[in-house]
């Protein structure tokens, strides 16, 4: 078989980043952070000060927006019409609105197509929410990984050097956006029926690489 896609979904902080860019790196294949995308358009609205509520502007500008994702060497540099935004996408503000935002329908519409047409030529890593279910349902391998909260509050505090939130906050921001992600209308966060559950609860980073690695394998 030649290349194939891998979609891993989940709730927030279940390690999928880290875990889509490794994998991809094993498989040389592009990684693909999607929930990026979402925070750069969620980035853009707060910095040209267009109103929460203003679904029609947030439509148009998310219709004029350039988003580039490139590699870079400890994740993925993150480019809004030519600006770098890669550091500034990870903020408590952005985190406050990001489900918000990815809620709108013309915004998922908008994204969703181009996420689409970055995969089409295949040996695409994409991580996000939706990935297996709206985004790619032909993705040969589906995952979809998942940890105890207080657990993915435990890893993203760890990742974060500045202690701008406390793992209390933020165990409770994980908590809320999920319960935003899981009850939206337009393609909420839930498993794909074909998908493989992997609990990192109790797993290192390198067993669920593998485990992924495991189930790529049987499709080459
Ligand atoms: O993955 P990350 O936590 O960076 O995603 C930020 C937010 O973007 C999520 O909480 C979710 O609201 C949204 N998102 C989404 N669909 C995706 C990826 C992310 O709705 N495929």
């Amino acid at each position: 078989m030649g290349k194939f896609n891998v979609a891993l979904d989940g709730p927030a902080g279940a390690g999928k980043s880290t875990v889509a860019r490794m994998v991809a790196k094993e498989l040389g294949y592009v990684y693909v952070d999607t929930g990026a995308m979402y925070r750069a358009i969620t980035w853009k609205v707060l910095h040209k000060d267009i109103p929460l509520e203003d679904l029609s502007a947030i439509a148009d500008m998310t219709a004029s927006t350039r988003i580039e994702l490139l590699p870079g060497l400890t994740g993925q540099t993150v480019l809004v019409d030519g600006q770098d935004v890669t550091e500034r996408i990870r903020s408590k503000e952005i985190n406050l609105h990001v489900s918000h935002i990815a809620a709108i329908p013309d915004v998922r519409e908008r994204l969703v197509s181009m996420q689409k047409s970055m995969a089409a030529a295949k040996g695409v890593v994409m991580d996000g929410r939706d990935i297996g279910t709206s985004v790619l349902p032909d993705a040969e391998v589906k995952v979809f990984l998942t940890a105890s909260a207080r657990k993915r509050a435990e890893r993203r505090y760890l990742e974060m050097n500045a202690s701008e939130i406390s793992l209390d906050d933020l165990e409770r921001d994980i908590e809320r956006r999920d319960q935003l992600d899981r009850g939206r209308k337009v393609s909420p966060l839930r498993q794909a029926e074909d998908a493989v559950l992997l609990d990192s609860t109790e797993m290192s980073l390198d067993e669920v690489v593998n485990a992924v690695l495991e189930l790529c394998r049987t499709k080459e």
